[in-house]
């Protein structure tokens, strides 16, 4: 992978500030280490919903039959199968993933589901992707985007190599804006999660900096300014679940 060179002195990892340059290395590590468990603790923490999210992000994609699709921080690849369905045989979709578990797991689950032949699986870092620019009519980054260390860097990466009129979507964590529903997510994030992570896959630290670095993420409106500053127009977002989770949308000029 490309050396790059970072313009910024701290980041977060979670609620620590770390070196640019140890942050992917330690988001390394929370997802080597959750990569076989990923499957059921998604299913287990957010019962069932995240499959809801997602769906509606496939809806939002707009992609159809020979559409090329990159499904950016795929890790298991939930969405990156729904996708090769719809771009059928003349179509391809890219798994890409920084993380070689990540891909390992997605890779397996896919080929035993008989998801082939119109699926590549890329090891690269979302902030810069290794493909010639105007390729994918859609990219998607579900529940990545908060891992990546410089965003706007990744936001930038993403315009170049979507096609113009090509669609993003970023799925992910977002700000509620109920007080009561708030209150009922910090306890459940702060308490349940880490206490699960433990239970269900030997490590609560990683299921800590996941409720961390969900509070760490930008807000709505700033998601949509960075966007918007990284090249997409016509940017818009559908909160779900009361805020928990926003869909942002944005087009490539
Ligand atoms: C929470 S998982 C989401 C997986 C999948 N998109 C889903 O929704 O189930 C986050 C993924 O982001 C990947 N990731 C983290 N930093 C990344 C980066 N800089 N570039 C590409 N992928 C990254 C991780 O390896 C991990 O697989």
């Amino acid at each position: 992978m490309t050396e790059k060179v970072r313009d910024q002195d701290k980041t977060h990892f979670g609620y620590k500030d770390v070196n640019p340059d140890d942050k992917e290395k330690l988001v390394a590590g929370v997802f080597h280490s959750v990569a076989d468990s990923y499957d059921m603790m998604n299913d287990l923490m957010s019962m069932g919903v995240h499959r809801i999210w997602k769906r509606f992000t496939v809806e939002l994609s707009a992609v159809r039959k020979g559409h090329h699709v990159l499904d950016i921080a795929g890790g298991t690849g939930d969405l990156t199968k729904q996708f090769s369905r719809l771009v059928g045989d003349t179509g391809r979709v890219v798994l890409a993933d920084i993380n070689e578990s990540m891909l390992r797991v997605g890779r397996d689950r896919l080929i035993d589901q008989g998801i082939v032949g119109n699926v590549e699986y890329v090891q690269a870092n979302a902030e810069c992707l290794p493909f010639p620019e105007n390729t994918f009519d859609c990219i998607t980054i579900a529940f990545g985007l908060r891992n990546v260390t410089d965003k706007d860097e990744a936001l930038r990466s993403m315009c170049r190599v979507l096609k113009p009129g090509g669609r993003l979507l970023v799925l992910e964590f977002s700000k509620t804006n109920n007080p009561l529903l708030t209150k009922a997510y910090d306890a459940y994030s702060f308490s349940l999660l880490p206490f699960m992570g433990k239970l269900v896959a030997g490590d609560s630290e990683s299921y800590r900096y996941l409720a961390e670095s969900i509070r760490k993420h930008p807000d709505q409106e700033t998601l949509k300014a960075m966007m918007k500053e990284a090249g997409f127009v016509n940017n818009t977002y559908h909160n779900m679940t009361g805020g928990i989770v926003a869909l942002h949308k944005g087009i490539k000029p």
